[in-house]
């Protein structure tokens, strides 16, 4: 019997979506699962006009560097976030999970180390993996805002086979966003150490009042560091067609990138025509869609300050967040949700803690939750949670006040 590779068969499983089993198992049994697990909002696009989806006999392979009308829209489209940067300079990807992965195969080899804060977006693991690299976690706490300690503990991390420095901003699953001083301290450390700084602007669009978003794009003097992936999947609500960008101003890099790029020989056609026309529509999307998430958060943090034992920050951006419950296993406990309980025929699915780690034991007793549904839901899934906390077999002894973080 052929055996398969030692890679494929360690390959970390997304969090996000291994209870499905057991969810699709809950569902046959009549229970009404509601998917707090993943990061699929339930907003409509922007009106598109889909009429320019014009292929007539054959949909064509197109440039693998992407088509130049959506690199030249997209590069128009960053300019709201004073972004300069050439459309020789960004090249469009499958997803910025393409970009994350050719990002990662570029920057290092086979054994090569990448420094990622965590909690981190937990596919990072899996990407690293493929690329044969290994993740050097620094911890950022709950407790604490998820501030990042930059300077001694970076220092710390830095050895010789030290490649690269991985975030995403706003940060998904924690909804922190990084200022424009923390990324500074990044970039110069960066800049000290010859490092490239790969960051995952996946969620530019989404920050709650008060905080501000600042691309590593407008870093100075790391132009030859600096990579950042980006995507349409969040910004218009259009996971499925597939479609991110990869951008820097190391053209050795784009180079080198361009190349993986055509050995996959070119991102979707019809993703990238629908990426072009809602790049180019100039009314604003997000304000709204922003509103919203924000109101649902805040439902949250109401519904999630009166359990007892439960300590979160608000998030600042993105529309995930990262919960401390009082259990012991977040992994029995997502599971358990789905195998073991409802309330009112209804219960919630959710992604463990664990996942978003890469440091051991962390993450054991917290969730992520993705309010990517509306507030009814949202209260139904609070409903059960509450009712769950009370009735679940796995839960910590101790009782300590409640606590939360607020911005
Ligand atoms: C931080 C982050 N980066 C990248 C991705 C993947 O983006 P895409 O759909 O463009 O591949 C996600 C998806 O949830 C994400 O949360």
């Amino acid at each position: 019997m052929p055996r398969i590779s030692q890679r494929a068969s360690a390959i970390f499983e997304s969090p996000f979506r291994k209870y499905l089993p057991l969810a699709a198992d809950a569902k046959a049994r009549g229970v009404d699962v509601i998917h707090l697990n993943i990061g699929q909002p339930d907003f409509r696009m922007p009106e598109i006009d889909f009429s320019n989806l014009d292929f007539k006999d054959y949909i064509p392979y197109g440039h693998a560097e992407g088509e130049a009308a959506l690199r030249e829209a997209w590069c128009a489209y960053n300019r709201r976030f004073d972004i300069e940067i050439d459309p020789e300079n960004l090249l469009i990807t499958t997803g910025a999970s393409e970009g994350i992965l050719f990002a990662l195969m570029a920057v290092a080899d086979v054994g090569g180390e990448v420094i990622v804060p965590e909690p981190f977006y937990a596919n990072y693991n899996g990407f690293a993996q493929m690329a044969g690299l290994v993740i050097k976690p620094i911890f950022s706490s709950i407790t604490e805002g998820f501030a990042i300690p930059v300077k001694e503990e970076f220092e710390q991390a830095i050895g010789p086979r030290t490649k690269a420095i991985l975030l995403s901003n706003p940060n998904n699953p924690s909804g922190k966003v990084y200022s424009r001083e923390t990324l500074e301290d990044l970039a110069s450390l960066a800049r000290r150490h010859e490092l490239f700084l790969i960051v995952d602007e996946a969620y530019s669009e989404f920050l709650y009042e008060g905080f501000d978003f600042f691309s590593a794009l407008r870093l100075e003097d790391v132009d030859e560091n600096v990579i950042v992936v980006d995507s349409v999947s969040k910004r218009f609500n259009g996971c499925g067609i597939r479609v991110g960008a990869i951008a820097s101003r190391n053209e050795e890099i784009i180079e080198h990138i361009a190349r993986f790029g055509r050995l996959r020989l070119s991102p979707p056609m019809l993703g990238q025509k629908i990426a072009l026309a809602a790049l180019s529509l100039d009314r604003d999307y997000h304000q709204p869609v922003v509103k919203e998430f924000a109101s649902r958060r805040d439902l949250l943090l109401s519904r999630l300050s009166q359990l007892p034992d439960v300590i979160f920050h608000a998030p600042e951006g993105a529309f995930y967040m990262l919960v401390r419950l009082p259990i012991k296993d977040s992994e029995h406990f997502c599971a358990w949700l789905l195998t073991d309980f409802q309330y009112q025929g209804k219960t919630v699915m959710l992604s463990p803690g664990t996942g978003f780690y890469a440091t051991l034991q962390k993450g054991t007793d917290e969730v992520r939750i993705a309010y990517i549904l509306g507030k009814e839901r949202l209260s139904s899934a609070m409903d059960c949670l509450e009712k769950a906390l009370q009735v679940y077999p796995g839960l910590k002894k101790t009782v300590s006040p409640a606590a939360s973080t607020q911005p």
